[in-house]
C-alpha cells in the first residue's frame, strides 16, 4: 500500500500518471488480481478481506485523484501563462488610405462637366503622329511642336504631351454635335519646380452646328467653371496661341493667395495663369471630315488646380509617393 501510494505521488506528468493508472486501476491492474484472490479466500473472512481491498481502492483512487487535479490545474496554468495576451500593449495602427489630392481634384473637374451632360472620354498614352499633332494642326517641322518637349519612340510613335488627340480620337468615331471631357496622363520632357515628365490634363471639345457654338459660349462656361473651383474669382482671356484654335486664348484667374494684390505665386501680376482655349481650328475639322460645324476647346493641368487649391509648392512632391504629404488629405 504505501509502496503503491509512493508511486502515484512520485508522478510527474499526466502521461506517466496514465501509465500508472493502468498498471494499478487497469483491467489487468494490480487491484484487479488482488481482487481476484477474493474467490480463493474462505467464507468466513471473505467480508473483511474485501473491506480492506475496497477501502486500500478507494484510498489510492483518492490520492490518485488528488495527484490528477494538481497535474492538470499544473497543465493548464503553463498553458495560460504561454497563451498569455498583454491587452495593456499597445497595438499596431492601422493606415487608411485617401485619394491622391490630384486624383481629387481630377474627380471634382470630371463631376462639374458630367453634371453639364458631357461626356468622359479617353485614348491611349503612346499615340501616333497623325492624332497627337498633323490632324491638331501642327504639321510636320512647325516650329510650335518645340512647344511640347515630346518623348518619341524609335518608331514615330510617341508619349502623348497633352490630351487633345483624344479630341481627334472622338471626331473620328462620332458624328457631331460632341460635348466631351478628357482626362487623363500626359507626358513631356521637363523637370522642376512647376513641371514633372508626367502630368494630368483635362481637355474639353463643344461641337455643334456652325454658329452654334462660340467663343461666348466657351467664355461663358468656363468662368462659372472656374469659380465652381476657385470660388469668387475674377476671370481673364488672354490673347494667346495655339495651333489647334482660332482664335486662342489663355485663362487667367485672379491671384487666390493676395487676392490680386500681387505675391511671389503670382510673380507679382496678381494673375495666374489656369488654362488654354479658343474656337476650334478649321484645318482640324478638315482633318477629321466634319463639315459645317463650329466649336471650343480648352485644357487645362490637373497638378496645377491641385497645387493651386492646396497651396503645395513644389509639383515634385505630389509623385514623392512620401505618405506626410498623401496624409494630409484624408
Ligand atoms: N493642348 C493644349 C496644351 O496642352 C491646351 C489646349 C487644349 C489649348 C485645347 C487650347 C485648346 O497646351
Amino acid at each position: 500500500m504505501e509502496e503503491l501510494k509512493k508511486k502515484i505521488e512520485e508522478i510527474k506528468s499526466l502521461e506517466d500518471l496514465e501509465k500508472v493508472r493502468v498498471e494499478i486501476f487497469g483491467k489487468k491492474g494490480i487491484l484487479a488480481a488482488e481482487f481476484a484472490k477474493l474467490k480463493d479466500i474462505p467464507p468466513a473472512e471473505k467480508k473483511d478481506f474485501a473491506k480492506g481491498l475496497n477501502d486500500k481502492k478507494a484510498a489510492l483512487t483518492k490520492i490518485f485523484e488528488d495527484i490528477k487535479n494538481l497535474l492538470e490545474q499544473e497543465a493548464l496554468n503553463k498553458r495560460l501563462k504561454s497563451e498569455a495576451i498583454d491587452v495593456s500593449l499597445y497595438g499596431y495602427e492601422l493606415k487608411k488610405g485617401s485619394l491622391h489630392p490630384v486624383m481629387e481634384t481630377m474627380d471634382k473637374i470630371i463631376d462639374y462637366f458630367a453634371t453639364l451632360n458631357f461626356s468622359v472620354e479617353s485614348g491611349p498614352l503612346v499615340e501616333d503622329d497623325f492624332t497627337n499633332f498633323e490632324a491638331l494642326n501642327l504639321p510636320k517641322n512647325h516650329p510650335a511642336r518645340d512647344m511640347q518637349d515630346t518623348f518619341f519612340f524609335k518608331d514615330k510613335n510617341l508619349l502623348r504631351t497633352h490630351t487633345s488627340p483624344v479630341q481627334i480620337r472622338t471626331m473620328l468615331k462620332q458624328k457631331p454635335p460632341i460635348r466631351m471631357i478628357a482626362p487623363g496622363a500626359v507626358f513631356r520632357r521637363d523637370y522642376d519646380l512647376t513641371h514633372t515628365p508626367m502630368f494630368h490634363q483635362v481637355e474639353g471639345l463643344v461641337v455643334g452646328k456652325k454658329g452654334e457654338v462660340s467663343f461666348a459660349n466657351l467664355k461663358f462656361i468656363l468662368e462659372d467653371f472656374l469659380r465652381y473651383m476657385f470660388g469668387d474669382v475674377k476671370v481673364r482671356f488672354r490673347p494667346s496661341f495655339f495651333p489647334f484654335t482660332e482664335p486662342s486664348t489663355e485663362v487667367d484667374i485672379s491671384c487666390i493667395f493676395c487676392e490680386g494684390k500681387g505675391c511671389r505665386v503670382c510673380s507679382h501680376t496678381g494673375w495666374l495663369e489656369v488654362l488654354g482655349s479658343g474656337v476650334v481650328d478649321p484645318n482640324v475639322f478638315k482633318a477629321v471630315g466634319y463639315e459645317d460645324v463650329s466649336g471650343y476647346a480648352f485644357g487645362l493641368g490637373v497638378e496645377r488646380f491641385a497645387m493651386l487649391l492646396h497651396k503645395i509648392p513644389d509639383l515634385r512632391s505630389l509623385f514623392e509617393g512620401d505618405i506626410r504629404l498623401l496624409e494630409q488629405f484624408r
